[in-house]
């Protein structure tokens, strides 16, 4: 019998690219799966799909970044599933207001009309890049834990290449993943005598919707900085987002990874791990 079998497994940001693929590879596992975000049709997609191949799920909407509304999801959760024995914290992305258009800043930038540099971004742009990898992270952790605690469960959060060293132009997104990478640990150390542990994945460069505009041009061709991704990763290709999901079902296994807390585990074709030379 999988390990997974009728654990209730909680995951936000469950209609989104990757997290969809762990909804799916969780309930093909026996988990029952709760769905989380903020739009019911998107997490009634995936639902669908899953119940389809006879899982057990359900949508629940929710915004990771009000406490209220993360609240209510976990009393509807725990009705109809019981406590929680794992959290996925998916929710996450970045917002282009937050961005620098250029890598480098040169000379006259600040006050060419034409460039949006580090001047010209704007703060609530930050926040809102802040407010949802971070303390949308936080906010679950925090809601769920009180289960966790009572299942001897475990969280997995989603950092990115970013934490390592930050990503040209993305500072807000490289800043609160960094944080997310130092989180992980914090609630590692803080639970692990109540018997909690919590880990997160790192994915290298997977084709989603939060970074398309990045990385493909209206044309359909690779832009420069996905040129300079896949220069950059050994084994030259973006991810699929199935391969994580080796990583996903060992790390948030307590019988396969019981001893394992606090750690993040990049899946990224080899990019952390090079110079560039
Ligand atoms: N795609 C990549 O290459 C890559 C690399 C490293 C890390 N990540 C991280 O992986 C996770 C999944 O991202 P993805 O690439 O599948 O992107 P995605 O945009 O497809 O999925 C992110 C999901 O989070 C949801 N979300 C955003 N704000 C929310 C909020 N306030 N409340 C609830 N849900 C919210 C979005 O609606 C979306 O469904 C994110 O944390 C992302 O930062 C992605």
């Amino acid at each position: 019998m999988s390990y997974f079998e009728n654990k209730t497994v909680v995951i936000t940001g469950g209609s989104g690219v990757l997290c969809r693929e762990f909804a799916k590879a969780m309930a093909s596992e026996g988990a029952k799966v709760a769905v989380l975000g903020r739009t019911l049709s998107k997490l009634d997609e995936v639902v669908k799909e899953i119940e389809e191949n006879g899982g057990t799920t359900m949508s629940v909407v929710c915004d990771v970044v009000s406490e209220e509304s993360v609240d209510a999801a976990k009393k509807i959760i725990n009705e109809k599933f019981g406590k929680t024995d794992i959290l996925i914290n998916g929710a996450g992305g970045n917002n282009a207001a937050a961005n620098t258009q250029k890598d480098y800043f040169e000379a006259g930038d600040k006050e060419n009309d034409d460039v949006k540099s580090f001047f010209d971004v704007s703060l609530d742009g930050f926040r809102y890049v802040f407010d949802v990898n971070i303390t949308g992270t936080v906010i679950p952790t925090k809601a769920f834990m009180t289960d966790l605690i009572e299942t001897k469960g475990n969280v997995l959060n989603i950092s990115s290449m970013s934490a390592y060293h930050p990503m040209t132009r993305v500072a807000a997104y490289s800043a609160a993943k960094a944080a997310v990478s130092n989180f992980t640990e914090w609630v590692a150390v803080h639970f692990a005598k109540a018997g909690v542990r919590c880990n997160a994945m790192a994915p290298g460069f997977f084709l989603t919707q939060q970074n398309h505009d990045l990385l493909v041009n209206p044309d359909g061709t690779n832009t420069s900085r996905a040129d300079k991704i896949i220069a950059g990763t050994p084994m030259g290709r973006f991810g699929e987002p199935e391969e994580l999901i080796g990583t996903l079902l060992w790390i948030t296994d307590n019988e396969k990874a019981g001893f394992v807390t606090g750690i993040v585990v990049p899946v990224d074709g080899g990019f952390n791990a090079y110079s560039g030379v």
